[in-house]
């Protein structure tokens, strides 16, 4: 795989609003707990089977490093195969580190494996500064050096020994990127305010099915004791919490009713709590769950983003446009990234009724949105439009899709499955019509 793997910046997406929607849908797997389980897979010389992964731009932007690696790879259906028995490079290339923060999940494996891994500045969503320190501090506390001259990083260690590494936020990239290394480092390595994030337990499973000793994933504590080797092993990844929130949050902002089968309630806690506190009718019953919302939403005073297993900043946006809709007035505070009210200028211009202030929202409810053009400026942001288009009176049209083909297996088809008027406009697919 070469070139770009970027999707095309020109698709747009065109919903005609208005329309409840109604229906079933099965839950994709989860894109986070995908891209640091598919940088693992590095850690066991031979092929690995990894089931539910689903098709992404940031799984083919991480396929895509592997093979540049020497790796052979293969996406059929939801199955990944990953075979790093040829690994032949260290270096992660720079112009596919551009496209995807989650890259600097490959310095962790690398850097056990190989004993050295080089790296630039990863690219992604603009939301914040999006520091890496942290990833970097733990890898030096198990032995790393690290070198840097103009932008390329180079990271070496003969050996990693274990020790306690206490994070000073709990990161959710870090804490994976540490237990990777750790993994086969000498000795115990003890991770203190890990971050708890369902996909770090996903990422513990996988590891222990390869052969690793971890326990504590889902706690702030993790404890890794260090291992010889691992091995390839067949594993399915959990379902996409985000998604699925997505999903629910669309349900009661088009006033429909959507049962979403294959996902995972209890992962979603924080969520379903802030939407029957906006009078969302919401039942649960194993993996399924039922979402529906008849009347007009209920204001929520306080919402506060936070690490797991508080309130998801990655549905932030989403749950923005839903008491953009609701009666009366609604205040959200983000406190994980600095910059992730860019889907509020857009909302404004669809009729919404928000201010920020820092990093507040404030958000006074209106009875209806209108349909607009609007430009998704990162992949939450983007979700938000669509869920926001499909409540609006008349045509919106979204802009730069190619933000939410990073997260969302065409967003068009799920909605669409659900009764959405929604289609997407191509460029490269009107020229072939043109030449039909
Ligand atoms: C992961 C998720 C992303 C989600 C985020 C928070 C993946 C692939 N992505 O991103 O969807 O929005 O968790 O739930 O799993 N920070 C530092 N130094 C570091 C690392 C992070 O200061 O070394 C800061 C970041 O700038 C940010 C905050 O910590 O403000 C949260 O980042 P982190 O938890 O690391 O998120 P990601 O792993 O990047």
């Amino acid at each position: 795989m070469s070139g770009k793997l970027g999707g095309d910046t020109l698709d747009k997406l065109v919903i005609e609003g208005g329309n409840p929607l109604s229906g079933t849908i099965p839950i994709h797997g989860a894109k986070n707990a995908a891209l640091p389980i598919l940088a693992a897979s590095l850690l066991a010389n031979g092929e690995v089977q990894i089931h539910n992964v689903p098709h992404l731009l940031d799984i083919k932007v991480m396929l895509g490093i592997l093979e540049r690696l020497g790796c052979s790879t293969c996406h059929e259906q939801d199955t990944v195969f990953v075979d790093s028995s040829n690994l032949l490079s260290t270096d992660i290339p720079e112009d596919l580190m551009k496209q995807m923060r989650s890259s600097i999940f490959l310095m962790g494996p690398l850097l056990v494996r190989c004993g050295e891994v080089s790296f630039y500045q990863p690219g992604g969503c603009a939301i914040g500064e999006r520091k890496f320190d942290l990833h970097l501090e733990g890898l030096k506390a198990l032995g790393a050096d690290i070198e840097e001259s103009y932008e390329k990083m180079t990271c070496q260690a003969r050996k990693l020994i274990g020790t306690d590494i206490h994070l000073d936020f709990p990161s959710v990239g870090a804490t994976e990127n540490i237990m990777m290394a750790a993994v086969l480092a000498e000795g115990r390595t003890t991770i203190i305010n890990a971050a708890r994030e369902p996909e770090i337990q996903d990422l513990q499973n996988f590891l222990n099915a390869m052969g690793a000793s971890i326990i504590g994933a889902g706690t702030d504590t993790i404890t890794i004791t260090g291992v010889d080797r691992l091995y390839p092993c067949s594993y399915e990844i959990i379902p996409d919490r985000i998604v699925a929130g997505t999903i629910m949050i669309a349900a009661a902002a088009t006033r429909g009713s959507v049962t979403l089968s294959r996902c995972c309630p209890s992962h979603l806690s924080s969520l379903i709590h802030v939407l029957r506190r906006a009078g969302v009718q919401i039942s649960v019953s194993n993996d399924i769950m039922n979402v529906s919302c008849m009347v007009r939403p209920k204001a929520v005073d306080r919402i506060v983003t936070s690490p797991y297993p508080f309130f998801p900043t990655d549905l932030q946006s989403q749950v923005m446009v839903l008491l953009s809709l609701a009666d009366g007035f609604s205040v959200m505070k983000e406190t994980v990234f600095e910059s992730r009210f860019k889907h509020v200028d857009e909302l404004n211009v669809m009729g919404a009724d928000i201010s920020v202030d820092m990093n507040a929202a404030f958000i006074r409810g209106v009875p209806r949105l209108y349909g607009a053009t609007v430009e998704a400026t990162d992949l939450r942001a983007g979700a938000a439009l669509v869920i926001a288009g499909l409540a609006a009176k008349g045509r919106t049209t979204v802009e730069q899709v190619h933000h939410i083909d990073r997260g969302y297996d065409r967003i068009e088809s799920l909605f669409q499955h659900l009764g959405a008027r929604m289609h997407r406009q191509s460029p490269v697919a009107e020229q072939l019509d043109f030449a039909n």
